[in-house]
């Protein structure tokens, strides 16, 4: 397989150079994942994001060792599950997902939920410092952090995150945790980048832009992740999409369509609000 990627990198606080743009695999059957992933691996993807709670560890691993791309080109993602937290669970926890990657590191590690509930976060985040410490993930971060999790961790951890991954799409656009991103050096990774692909796709002003520039609205709403700074990271089995989804490299969204898109926030969350999401 070739090793060339057409996808330019974010480069992470701590040195690290992310692929702005990956493949999604949530919700992927185990057994279906390996067949994903290769297909995205084929199309240029290098970055994957997986998770613990996903049970798709194993055949995300097995698209990897397949594709016969060198390590070192591939940028892996997992995820601590909220039952793990704790320092010593989680250093458990990430041996398994190693484990079941095999891999011997991933280029990212992150704290799913913040779980305020369970008060853990930051005893499972100097964990996190001690894998990376130990080299065994390149990076570390956090994912579905507000502000004051951020605050608090910041405060009471020495590493500061590279990377909060957060549902983040033009219905919830996300500005108030973009700007403090920013202030902090953390690099901010869009989950649901295509608001899911329901009802978002369908928007009239997505598929006027798209019309003009001869590109679908999921390459439009993607293109405009980019222009914004975001990481990203769509998800789809479906090959054409998973082809269509990483073209976007190509054309460049004006200031009024930008403006555009801007205007379709309505801080509607598709998923739960992380200061209350407690869910083990
Ligand atoms: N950290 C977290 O808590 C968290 C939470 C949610 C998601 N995530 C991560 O973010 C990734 C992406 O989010 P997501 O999976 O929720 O949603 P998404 O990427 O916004 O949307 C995926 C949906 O859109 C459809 N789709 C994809 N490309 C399309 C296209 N070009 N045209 C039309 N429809 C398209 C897919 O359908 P098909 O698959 O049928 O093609 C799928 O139903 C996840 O896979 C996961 O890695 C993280």
């Amino acid at each position: 397989m070739s090793t060339d990627s057409k996808v330019p990198s974010v480069i992470l606080n701590n040195g690290v150079a992310m692929p702005q743009l990956g493949f999604g695999v949530w919700q992927v059957p185990d057994d279906e994942a390996a067949k994903a992933v290769a297909t995205a691996l084929e199309a240029g993807y290098r970055s994957i994001d997986t998770a613990a709670v996903y049970e798709n560890e194993r055949g995300t691993g097995e698209a990897v060792a397949a594709s016969g791309i060198p390590r070192e080109e591939l940028f892996v993602t997992t995820k601590l599950w909220n039952s793990e937290q704790g320092h010593d669970s989680t250093l458990r926890a990430f041996d398994a997902s190693l484990e079941r990657l095999g891999l011997d590191y991933v280029d990212l590690y992150l704290i799913h939920w913040p779980v305020p509930a369970k008060d853990a976060y930051v005893d499972t985040y100097k964990a996190l410092e001690k894998i990376l410490a130990d080299g065994r993930a390149k990076a570390i971060g956090v994912s579905n952090f507000l502000p004051e999790h951020l605050e608090r961790l910041t405060a009471e951890t020495s590493v500061v995150p590279a990377v909060n991954q957060i549902e983040l799409h033009p219905q919830l656009a996300q500005a108030e945790s973009r700007a403090r991103h920013a202030e902090l050096g953390i690099a901010t990774e869009a989950w649901s980048p295509l608001g899911q692909g329901r009802g978002l796709l369908d928007v009239p002003a997505l598929v006027a832009i798209g019309r003009k520039h001869g590109r679908t609205p999921a390459q439009v709403v993607l293109r405009w992740h980019l222009q914004l700074g975001n990481v990203v990271i769509p998800k789809s089995v479906t090959p054409s999409r998973i082809r269509e989804n990483i073209e976007v490299f190509d054309f460049e969204l004006d200031a009024e369509d930008l403006a555009a898109i801007g205007a379709l926030d309505e801080g509607r969350r598709l998923g739960p609000n992380p200061a209350e999401f407690n869910v083990a």
